[in-house]
């Protein structure tokens, strides 16, 4: 005989009912849509292993937006995407009136003036070596020159009209010199810092580099990213960065680092959590739906409650355009 403690049933047994079982609820407004913007105008490329996703040309961007803005779009993380020709050992196109990120975002503001905009800052999509920050002659990362760079860049998106900046990079102390120089440019009212924190170095990022053609042209970013089994480090850099002025705190990849973003709602109650779905994670999903072996709308709605159960708030996913039907149905 069962006893009366031990009947869970009733509190799930009417549709109605399930949602309430949950502390946060899966909603449009809790997505942030990363978008890749070419320097190439009239562009609309899709990006290998990752079908659905393009490289889209600052002329096209309407065409695109548009319907998703229609249908409840309210924050995309923009990156840049240029020639092979235009990279250079200091990402001089990064920060310059050429860059398509820096054209974008005028457009975008005028033509959306509610959209949130944001900017992910890294220089492994214009350098010619692909690493994230500047090289030493020994082939090791110049941490203090990569952060005045990657200043530099952020500010320069804040100035065109980002509402927020995203540094990527994992060069420590980048987060306190960002935050230091929108403030010395009276603009750190206005501007927020999502940061990369937990960045762990990922095997699922191999897409992306296809996305923006950003793979490192020799060595790997472990001596960067954060060990994939580097719970205790994860916490240090989280706590590293909310000491220096982020506003959001970010867990990237996102499923298989669960325990992660657990820790830092934890460690940071008062902060807001972002997790990154990353492009790995995307191709995974979209493939086993394509082979027959699931259901994508189903599996990428789980993938995402599970994210929000851990404690985040905030979900970075190419699945934004589909989950903006999904969830209105
Ligand atoms: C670049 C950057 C990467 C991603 C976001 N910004 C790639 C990397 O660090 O190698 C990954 C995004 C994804 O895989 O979806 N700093
Ligand atoms: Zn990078």
């Amino acid at each position: 005989m069962v006893e009366i403690p031990s009947l869970l049933h009733a509190g799930y047994h009417h549709p109605v009912q399930r949602p309430w079982q949950a502390e946060r609820a899966l909603t449009k407004a809790s997505l942030v849509y990363p978008i890749f913007i070419s320097d190439q105008p009239d562009d609309k490329y899709e990006i290998k292993c990752m079908p659905e996703q393009y490289r889209w040309g600052i002329n096209r961007l309407a065409e695109f937006l548009d319907p998703l803005v229609a249908k409840g779009l309210t924050s995309v993380m923009l990156f840049g995407v240029v020639r092979p020709a235009h990279k250079d050992a200091r990402a001089s196109i990064a920060d310059s009136p050429e860059n398509p990120v820096i054209k974008a975002i005028p457009l975008l503001r005028s033509r959306y003036p509610n959209l949130h905009i944001g900017c992910d800052v890294c220089l492994c999509d214009y350098t010619d070596h692909g690493h994230c920050g500047t090289i030493n002659d020994d082939g090791t990362i110049n941490n203090t020159d990569s952060v005045k760079r990657l200043t530099e860049i952020a500010l320069a998106y804040a100035k065109a009209g980002a509402d927020y900046v995203a540094p990527s990079d994992m060069m420590d102390g980048r987060i306190k010199a960002i935050k230091q120089a929108l403030l010395d440019f009276g603009i750190a009212h206005r501007v927020s810092i999502m940061a990369y924190s937990a960045k762990f170095a990922s095997g699922m990022y191999e897409p992306f580099r296809d996305a923006c053609d950003s793979a490192p042209a020799f060595g790997d970013r472990r001596c960067y990213q954060l060990p994939p089994s580097a719970r205790g480090l994860a916490r240090r850099a989280l706590l590293r960065d909310a000491n220096e002025g982020a506003d959001i705190l970010m867990v990237k990849p996102g499923l298989p680092y669960l325990d992660i973003v657990r820790d830092a709602k934890n460690d940071f109650p008062n902060h807001p959590i972002a997790v990154y779905q990353v492009s790995g994670e995307y191709s995974m999903l979209w493939r086993a739906a394509e082979a027959g072996v699931l259901d994508l709308q189903r599996t990428v709605i789980e993938n995402l409650e599970s994210m929000l159960r851990a404690g985040a708030t905030i979900i970075l996913t190419y699945y934004t355009p589909r989950l903006l039907d999904w969830l209105s149905a």
